[in-house]
C-alpha cells in the first residue's frame, strides 16, 4: 500500500495514522509474525501495553519486518497501579518498555487506566518528564473521564494529545466526545469491532453489502469519518490485516452514517477495569 493514502490526524506536535494494529491478546510467534506482517505490507502504527505481556513480541516483530523506527507510530502503555504509591516508578516502567520493545523512543506513552490510588498530581508531571527527557515523543492517557481529564490537564505542562478509550458503534461517548474535539485530544477507538459484535449487526451488513466491503470495515470506516478520531483495529491473523487497512478508503455517505450513528446504547460497553470503574461520562 502506498503510504500516500495513509491519513493523519494531527493533535499537540503529534502526527498520529488514523488507523493502527490493536496487540491486545496477540501472543507468542503470532504476535511477532503479524507485527511484522503488518509493518511490511504499510501499517505505519501499532499499539501495545505492558499489562499485554507481548512487548518483548512486538518488538521482535517491529525487528523481523525490516521497516525503519522512523516509518512508524508505536504507543505503549503504563498501568499506574503498577505503580501504587510510588510514581517515581514510571521512569523505570518506561525504560523498561523502550528495552522490551528494542526501542530508543516511544512515540505515544499512555497512562492506561486512571487509578485513585495513584494521584494524577504526580504521575501526570512524571509523565511530562518523560517527553521531555526524549524517552516519549507524545503523551496521552486512556480510559480517562472528563472529570480526570480536566484534573491531568492541570497538572501537565506538554499537551495531553490522545485519550484511548472504547468507542465503536454500540456505544455513546458523545459527552466526552465533544469535549475532547474542544480540547485538541484525539479519541484513539479502542475495540474498534466491538471485540466483533459488529460482525452481526444487521444495519452495518447492509451497508458493508451495499460497499461491497466487510461489517469491519464499515464500522472503522464510520469510526474515521470524524477528523478528531483514531482507530486501532486488533488482529492476529494476517489475513485480517490487509481489509482492516483498507477501512482507510471506505467513504460512507451522511445518511449510512446517520444510520451507524443511531446504533449507540447507554448499556454498549464490553470492557471495564476488573476492580476500578470510572464513572463513565455516557
Ligand atoms: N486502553 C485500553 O484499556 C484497551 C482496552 C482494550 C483494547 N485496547 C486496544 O485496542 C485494540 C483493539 O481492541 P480489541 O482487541 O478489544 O477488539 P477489536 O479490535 O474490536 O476486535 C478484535 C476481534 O476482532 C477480530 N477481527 C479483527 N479484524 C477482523 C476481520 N477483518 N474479520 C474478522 N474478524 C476480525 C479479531 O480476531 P482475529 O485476531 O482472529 O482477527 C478479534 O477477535 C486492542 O488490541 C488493544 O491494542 C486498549
Amino acid at each position: 500500500m502506498s503510504t500516500k493514502t495513509y491519513n493523519m490526524r494531527s493533535a499537540g506536535q503529534a502526527q498520529i495514522p488514523v488507523l493502527g494494529l490493536g496487540t491486545w491478546q496477540s501472543t507468542g510467534a503470532d504476535c511477532v509474525e503479524v507485527v511484522s506482517k503488518a509493518l511490511q505490507m504499510g501499517y505505519e502504527h501499532i499499539d501495545t501495553a505492558q499489562a499485554y505481556g507481548n512487548e518483548k513480541e512486538v518488538g521482535q516483530g517491529i525487528k523481523q519486518s525490516g521497516v525503519g523506527r522512523d516509518k512508524f507510530f508505536l504507543t505503549t502503555k503504563i498501568f499506574p497501579d503498577d505503580l501504587k504509591f510510588q510514581p517515581e516508578k514510571l521512569l523505570a516502567a518506561a525504560k523498561s518498555s523502550l528495552e522490551n520493545l528494542d526501542t530508543d523512543y516511544l512515540d505515544l506513552l499512555l497512562l492506561h487506566w486512571p487509578d485513585d490510588r495513584v494521584p494524577l498530581s504526580e504521575t501526570i508531571p512524571m509523565l511530562c518528564e518523560l517527553q521531555k527527557q526524549g524517552l516519549t515523543r507524545n503523551i496521552g492517557v486512556s480510559n480517562f473521564n472528563i472529570a480526570h481529564l480536566l484534573e491531568a490537564q492541570k497538572y501537565a505542562d506538554v499537551p495531553i494529545v490522545v485519550n484511548q478509550v472504547e468507542f465503536h458503534p454500540f456505544i455513546k461517548q458523545h459527552t466526552l466526545q465533544t469535549f475532547l474535539a474542544n480540547h485538541h485530544i484525539l479519541l484513539e477507538a479502542y475495540s474498534p469491532l466491538a471485540r466483533g459484535d459488529v460482525f452481526d449487526n444487521e444495519v452495518i451488513k447492509s451497508i458493508a453489502d451495499t460497499h461491497n466491503v466487510t461489517p469491519a470495515q464499515i464500522s472503522l470506516a464510520w469510526i474515521l469519518s470524524d477528523k478528531h478520531r483514531v482507530a486501532i483495529p486488533k488482529t492476529a491473523n494476517p489475513e485480517h490485516l490487509q481489509g482492516n487497512l483498507d477501512a482507510i478508503k471506505v467513504q460512507l455517505s451522511a445518511d449510512e452514517l446517520q444510520q451507524i450513528d443511531s446504533l449507540a446504547r447507554s448499556d454498549g460497553r464490553k470492557i471495564e477495569h476488573p476492580d476500578y470503574t470510572p464513572e463513565w461520562d455516557d
